[in-house]
């Protein structure tokens, strides 16, 4: 139970997009901001862990029409991988929702009205990019060119990489579309602004009340607040995947309008749940206020320091405290790349490698500053290897079988001073966790580890154990000192290694519950049988994992939206086949045509236990309507990894009925000697399912 003087804590994550699977990238921020929230539980604060799937705008829209669905289902399908992600890697929310909810309606429109009642929305026309092979309005990042300012070539739509300029897509220097490659058409609409030149003297103190850090406040005063500021376009005409403005009919607000107020949505129906009232998190004038913390990337740094902050300004609710902003990842000293296999998902690492391990790697590596965070997969095993194996877990892995029998001694023994030293370590150690360096904090805690091995290695449990019935006591003795030195580390890496601190907790002493547990030794408890708690990385998780991530980045499904171009060929091109197999008699076009060729996206692929070769797919030629076919691709093909992609079926195929079901149709496939695999077909990026082969 939090005291009553307790802090009380609402903490964010920015929302995820809805169009892509979580990356070890993302990951940066969901495991700085747990670790963050779980600390301040840990203390006995009144912390609330928030966050949602961001679900609208262009590209959702876009993705969901080209794999033949609705984006509601598309969306479903993202938030249980996401949740799934998330679970695996012990990011633990309180409340996860989306920004297509019905709270998130009812608050954006709330805000659009105190915007309005306050005279801060204006209506003009806008000269938009249209992509005419699309079909749609080209949101800023669909649209790439030279920039306006400086030249620099390949910028998106709304601000240069080079020299940091903000724009419109329409400003662009020969634009072409990201969608379909066309070179965009400008059409006219009627957009809403927000006019936050309004609320130019409140930013500029807001930005220097202490949320930002200075130089995060300078690069704001530097580059935005020095020019009055731009009228922020926050609607959409249709089509738009997102919610329909009530006063202007046929536009939608712009994502990242309703994006951020998904953050009041998450309280909004966490507050739901548990009886709370969402005044008291958000709302000024309702008694003292909640401290209100959003981690970010640095990426999105003005949506969070300039359009959020006004907003809520304007809609009388509570300004942030804090805006974390971290940096990006790297992975050994480069961006992320597909083709390099460090383009790496979630999923994938964790199907080969302990979540804990990247946790304390991170940790190791925040500072609580904006730079660039480098995972260097050498330096990542050596570090969990040498830490967390090495100095942590060796230490009760080599101490508490001498307990099993006996427990702690009854009385904490002389330990020269060791565990007040580390005990007195804890005013260093939280006040870094506050700040965000974790990096410090688990320096701080790695010393003592240290110094507690050099203990153990000093006392010789080992030689004890064969002294004879004299040394036991000493035995007993070394031992629990380091048990207990064991436990304290485990309560101070408790917020960025859960399991390790549940397992500590299991071996002796109970579930840690409080930080304040890292102050007083345990006496005359018994002591669990000791499991291995961590294994050691070993290179061959490593290799294996990026070689994963290699093939994946190959398989067109996967990654249609960001990887156009055909899939890369399998097998050898050796001529084999062909000569091996003669060509059957001839046929006529019309004999072809009897044959209606289409192509499909696979949406759900599972092994029939049953049977040798088969899995069942579940495939859409477009539209609502989805069949079954059975396919002969067991052992070649992993159902997971052909969810999403494009294959040819033969569609008018007469319904088989076999064993395990009815077929209704048949995927096309090479196969033949010269290689012994079954080789889908793919279209080139662009097809559609339910176009037809000629
Ligand atoms: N949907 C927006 C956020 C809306 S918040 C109201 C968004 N989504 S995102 O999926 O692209 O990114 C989510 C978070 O992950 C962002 O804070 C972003 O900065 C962070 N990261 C995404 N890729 C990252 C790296 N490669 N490295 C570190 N952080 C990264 O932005
Ligand atoms: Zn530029």
């Amino acid at each position: 139970m939090p005291a009553p003087s307790a802090r009380r804590i609402l903490v964010t994550s920015a929302l995820p997009y809805a169009n892509g699977h979580i990356h070890l990238g993302h990951l940066v921020e969901y495991i700085q901001t747990d670790v963050f929230v779980r600390f301040q539980k840990l203390r006995g604060n009144r912390a609330i862990y928030l966050c949602a799937d961001d679900t609208h705008g262009t590209a959702i829209m876009i993705r969901a029409q080209a794999e033949g669905r609705s984006e509601q289902d598309l969306i479903a399908a993202m938030r249980a991988a996401h949740l799934a992600d998330f679970a695996g890697f012990q990011i633990e929310f309180d409340h996860y929702g989306s920004t297509d909810s019905a709270a998130n309606r009812r608050l954006c429109g709330e805000v659009w009205k105190a915007l309005r009642d306050r005279g801060l929305v204006v209506s003009r026309p806008v000269e938009q990019l249209f992509d005419p092979r699309a079909g749609v309005f080209l949101a800023d990042r669909f649209v790439r060119g030279g920039c306006p300012k400086c030249g620099a070539a390949d910028q998106y739509g709304d601000s240069c990489e080079r020299c940091g300029a903000t724009y419109g897509p329409a400003d662009l220097v020969a634009p072409k579309s990201t969608l379909s490659g066309a070179t965009p058409e400008i059409r006219s609409a009627e957009h809403l602004f927000v006019t936050i030149e309004a609320l130019h003297g409140f930013l500029e103190a807001w930005t220097r009340s202490g949320a930002l850090d200075p130089p995060v406040a300078n690069y704001l005063a530097g580059h935005f607040l020095c020019d009055p500021l731009r009228d922020w376009d926050v609607s959409r005409p249709a089509p738009y995947f997102g919610f329909e403005i009530p006063d202007a009919p046929g536009n939608s607000w712009y994502v990242w309008f309703d994006a951020p107020i998904g953050y009041l949505a998450a309280t909004a129906e966490w507050c739901e749940r548990h009886g709370e009232s969402f005044d008291a998190w958000w709302r000024r004038g309702a008694g003292e206020l909640a401290e209100i913390h959003h981690f970010i990337g640095k990426d999105i740094t003005y949506f969070h320091t300039l359009f959020w902050p006004a907003m809520l300004e304007a809609a009388g609710l509570a300004l942030p405290t804090k805006v974390r902003i971290h940096g990006f990842l790297t992975v050994d000293g480069q961006k992320m790349s597909k083709s390099r296999g460090t383009f790496l998902l979630a999923r994938t690492y964790l199907d080969h490698l302990d979540p804990a391990a990247l946790r304390y790697y991170y940790a190791s590596k925040l500072s609580g500053g904006i730079d660039d965070i480098d995972l260097n997969l050498e330096e990542f095993a050596a570090k969990v290897n040498a830490d967390l194996v090495g100095k942590v877990v060796n230490l009760a892995s080599r101490t508490a079988r001498w307990l099993e029998a006996t427990g702690l001694s009854a009385a904490y023994p002389e330990d020269g001073g060791l565990f007040a030293r580390a005990a007195a370590d804890s005013a260093e150690i939280a006040a870094a966790y506050e700040a965000c360096d974790f990096a410090r904090a688990t320096r701080v805690i790695m010393l003592a580890a240290d110094r507690a091995n050099a203990y153990v290695d000093a006392g010789q449990p080992w030689k004890l154990a064969k002294a004879g019935p004299d040394a036991v006591r000493k035995l007993q003795d070394v031992a629990t000192v380091a048990l207990n030195l064991f436990r304290q580390l485990a309560v101070y890496l408790a917020p960025v290694l859960p399991t390790l601190a549940a397992d500590a907790g299991a071996l002796v002493g109970g579930p840690i519950r409080s930080w304040e547990e890292s102050q007083t030794p345990l006496v005359g408890r018994p002591v669990g049988p000791f499991t291995p708690l961590m294994q050691r990385v070993d290179t061959k998780q490593i290799e294996a994992l990026l070689a994963a991530s290699r093939a994946e980045a190959a398989s067109p499904g996967e990654f249609a939206m960001d990887t156009p171009g055909p899939s890369p060929t399998a097998g050898t091109d050796s001529g084999a086949a062909l000569a091996a197999e003669p060509l059957a008699s001839t046929c006529t076009i019309d004999d072809f045509s009897k044959v209606d060729l289409r192509v499909a996206r696979i949406v759900a692929a599972e092994e029939v236990p049953e049977a040798k070769k088969l899995l069942k797919l579940t495939i859409s030629l477009g539209g609502d309507a989805t069949r079954t076919v059975f396919a002969g691709i067991k052992g070649f093909h992993e159902p997971a990894k052909l969810v999403g992609r494009l294959v040819v079926v033969v569609a008018n195929l007469a319904p088989r009925q076999m064993k395990f079901g009815v077929s209704e149709g048949m995927v096309v496939a090479a196969s033949g000697a010269g290689a012994e695999g079954v080789y889908l077909l793919s279209p080139d990026s662009g097809a559609l399912p339910g176009m037809r082969l000629h």
